[in-house]
């Protein structure tokens, strides 16, 4: 089959779409003509959904009822689930000694059991038509590690081997599963580690973003969200069908040392 700069019409699920990637993916998605359901369990993304073009489905992922919900509602919907963009996380810091259990359980929850949840139910859809893409927004925190992410770091790493396995049994389906790996995007997950840093190293929020943020990268700039919504339309295009199983970089040249 010869792929084409012509973007096939889909139907995507993106999860985590009230603010930062999650809402720029969308809004890419729309701009290339797909069906999109957003799925966030913050009601203000409702509105996001509704201003880009696409339908909104309010759900706590951290249910595994709400992650079936929310893939049975795209089917009854648009008819299934051709692009799953597994994006919705959240951060704690805290030394592994201090971590709560509770924090930890929610993050894996969120990060890692319902990206498996949603892939495996959207499944189905995708071998059915024989065409599929799954797309993990993971982390630089998937290939590195720092000290008091315990949970996130454990879930992101975790989900590259999701993204590997599906890789591996989506070949011969037309499926295909990538992650993508960005530091410092300028989201209000990141916005409020700076808030919290600055006040805690006693410095100027430009001062976080310089001396710890950027300290390993070497472009010394933060990422915009829709530098990593491109990266996601690639991955999830025609183009991409020879991609799969791999993790994709962008992050400044953070882990090039
Ligand atoms: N911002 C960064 O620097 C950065 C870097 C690497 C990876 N990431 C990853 O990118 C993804 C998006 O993060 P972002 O920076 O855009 O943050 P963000 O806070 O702007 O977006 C996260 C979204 O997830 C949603 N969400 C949180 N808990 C949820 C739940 N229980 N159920 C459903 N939705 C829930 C939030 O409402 C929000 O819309 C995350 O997985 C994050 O780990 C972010």
């Amino acid at each position: 089959m010869t792929a084409t700069n012509t973007p096939t019409p889909r139907v995507a699920l993106v999860t985590g779409t009230s603010s930062g990637i999650g809402e720029a993916v969308v809004k890419k998605f729309c701009e290339l003509g797909h069906q999109v359901l957003a799925v966030d369990f913050n009601p203000a993304g409702k509105a996001v959904a509704e201003a880009a073009g696409a339908a909104f489905f309010q759900a706590d992922l951290t249910d595994a009822d709400a992650c079936h919900a929310a893939v049975d509602d795209a089917i009854k919907r648009f008819g299934g689930v051709d692009i799953l963009v597994n994006n919705a996380g959240i951060q704690h810091v805290a030394p592994i000694e201090e971590f709560p259990e509770q924090k930890w359980r929610q993050i894996i929850d969120l990060m890692l059991t319902a990206p498996f949840l949603l892939t495996q139910a959207a499944w189905p859809s995708m071998r059915e038509k024989g065409w599929g893409r799954i797309i993990n927004v993971a982390s630089v925190h998937a290939q590195v590690a720092s000290p008091g992410k315990s949970a996130y770091i454990s879930a992101k790493h975790g989900m590259i081997g999701l993204t590997k396995t599906a890789a591996l049994e989506g070949g011969d389906q037309g499926i295909t599963a990538n992650a993508i790996c960005p530091a410092y995007v300028k989201t209000p997950l990141v916005d409020n580690q700076i808030a919290d840093q600055a006040k805690m190293h006693g410095m100027e929020e430009q001062e976080v973003i310089e001396k710890i943020m950027l300290k390993n990268a070497a472009v010394k700039r933060l990422i915009d969200p829709s530098e990593v919504a491109e990266m996601v339309a690639y991955l999830s295009s025609d183009l991409a069908g020879a991609v799969t199983g791999s993790s994709w970089n962008i992050d400044l040249g953070w882990t090039a040392q």
